[in-house]
């Protein structure tokens, strides 16, 4: 698929395909997009389900809303937009489900990574920023300003998984306070002391950094709790992650859901009927399924089904 541009917000759909056809997506369905973005998921469930299927989309930053609003116009009342967190769907849609499918496309769009103003890009001068929602009163630079040395090691240990994280944090508390993005990646890259690597030697800090910018993971665990409860009864939820801390939440839940592990009696059989199947027992990589993708490298969907009790 082709990159989406609306205004200045162009963003390339990751597995959309795979995500359509695992989400089983049908004509009168009920589903909940939690991260809308520019809206390639969305428009592409829209279209599967017409004539009457419903779409609710869920976005905490406002540009992505205007952006998804603009594009799926023609969906007319069949879209419903919401601003706000995944981490709080329940509240968000109450009265709009239960949905047939769910889809979270975690982490963050092109435009945020790509507008040197939001602040995500090590690449691209802008203010220490990285707030997904640009309402939200912390930004990463006020994050950075309050932390003390083993918190923000533990951030870029737990986040990044940066094996140099003690060096890294001893530098960026020194160079405080931090309003310029470059200086930072600067910073970072001289006391890591990477050379030759292939990715920028501040990949996995800004990583960890802008993860614990807009608690990720806290609003990763509370996305799945709401999409358990949203599901109606052969419903799936499909969640692409793009990072092995993400993925390795998700498919911790999926299999303890699944009951994966789970105790068996003396004919191999669970001792308590599940209640959700697993749909892809591996996920999809993202390189095999979407390999013209840049975007799509990293990234890994994994999806799961409530079964039906009746
Ligand atoms: C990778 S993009 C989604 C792209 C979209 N699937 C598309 O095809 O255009 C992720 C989006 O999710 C949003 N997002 C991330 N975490 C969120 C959260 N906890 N609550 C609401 N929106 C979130 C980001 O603001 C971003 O717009």
């Amino acid at each position: 698929m082709p990159a989406v541009s609306t205004g200045d917000f162009e963003h390339r759909t990751v597995l959309l395909d795979a995500t359509l056809d695992q989400l089983a997506v049908r004509p009168g369905g009920r589903y909940l997009d939690g991260t809308l973005g520019g809206g390639g998921h969305a428009a592409a469930i829209l279209a599967r389900s017409a004539p009457d299927g419903r779409l609710v989309g869920i976005d905490r930053d406002p540009h992505a809303i205007a952006a998804a609003c603009a594009r799926l116009a023609a969906f007319g009342s069949r879209f419903v937009p919401l601003r706000g967190r995944f981490g709080d769907m329940e509240g968000l849609a109450s009265g709009l489900g239960p949905f047939d499918g769910l889809v979270l496309d975690l982490g963050v769009s092109s435009p945020q990574l790509d507008q040197a103003r939001r602040g995500f890009s090590f690449r691209l001068d802008g203010p220490v920023d990285m707030r997904m929602d640009v309402d939200q009163p912390r930004t990463a630079a006020d994050l950075l300003d309050s932390l003390d040395e083993p918190a923000l090691v533990d951030i870029l240990r737990r986040y990044g998984e940066e094996p140099r994280a003690r060096r890294i944090a001893r530098a960026i508390l020194a160079g405080r306070p931090w309003t310029s993005t470059r200086a930072l990646a600067d910073c970072i890259a001289l006391a890591s002391g990477y050379r030759n690597s292939r990715t920028h030697p501040a990949t996995r800090s800004f990583q960890a950094i802008r993860i614990a910018t807009n608690d990720e993971l806290g609003e990763l665990e509370r996305g799945l709790d709401g999409a358990e409860r949203l599901l109606a009864p052969s419903g799936r939820l499909a969640v692409i992650s793009f990072h092995s801390l993400e993925d390795r939440l998700v498919k911790h839940r999926f299999r303890a859901l699944a009951g994966v592990g789970a105790p068996k009696d003396a004919y191999g059989q669970p001792l308590q009927p599940a209640q959700w199947a697993l749909v892809t027992r591996k996920g999809i990589a993202g390189r095999l399924a979407d390999p013209d993708n840049p975007r799509a490298r990293s990234a890994r969907l994994r999806v799961i089904e409530r079964l039906d009790p009746g």
